[in-house]
């Protein structure tokens, strides 16, 4: 897919029945799915957020024909060193059917010019070790950085 066929635009309270399959897929793609699939709640509320002017949740959509292909979702947070936000991606996610046109390579400059926008100073993402179709786009836009992930459950 050319990418002036698509175009890359907030996501907007009309894009609801667009983006729950994706969101949906992108989370049955990290295995949240059937028996672990996340709470229908969880995805309530995390479209409230992203529609929210006062939460620090954004979404971006890639868009052809009123469709939508893909989906970007950016959290803005503090940082003890730096006075301006970091932006965390914390979701990419292409349509199988749109892939290899583009779209996530236009999501992820769409992100970087919002968040700039908005008073970030950094850009940063996290993706599985393993994930070497996604981790190609990333090595061509990014630095990688020398980190592992420790979680606590709370
Ligand atoms: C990873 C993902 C977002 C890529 O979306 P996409 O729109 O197909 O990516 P693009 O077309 O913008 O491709 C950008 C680059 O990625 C690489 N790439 C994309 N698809 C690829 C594939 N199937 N095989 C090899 N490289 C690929 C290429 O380097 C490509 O650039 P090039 O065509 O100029 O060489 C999409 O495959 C996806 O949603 N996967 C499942 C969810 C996921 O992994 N999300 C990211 C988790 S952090």
């Amino acid at each position: 897919m050319a990418e002036a066929e698509f175009v890359i635009r907030p996501l907007q309270a009309g894009d609801h029945a667009g983006w729950l399959p994706l969101w949906r897929d992108y989370n049955a793609f990290y295995g949240r799915v059937g028996a672990t699939a996340l709470p229908e709640e969880v995805d309530r509320e995390t479209w409230r957020r992203l529609l929210a002017p006062a939460e620090p949740v954004h979404g971006l959509a890639a868009v052809a024909n009123g469709a939508l292909l893909g989906i970007a979702h950016l959290l803005y947070h503090r940082s003890t060193i730096q006075i301006q936000d970091s932006a965390y991606l914390q979701d990419l996610y292409v349509a199988p059917a749109a892939r290899g046109g583009g779209v996530a390579r236009a999501l992820l400059r769409a992100a970087a010019e919002r968040a700039r926008a908005d008073g970030a100073a950094t850009l940063y993402w996290r993706t599985a070790s393993d994930n070497l179709v996604a981790r190609r786009l990333y090595d061509q836009v990014a630095e990688l950085a020398d980190a592992v992930i420790y979680r606590q459950a709370l």
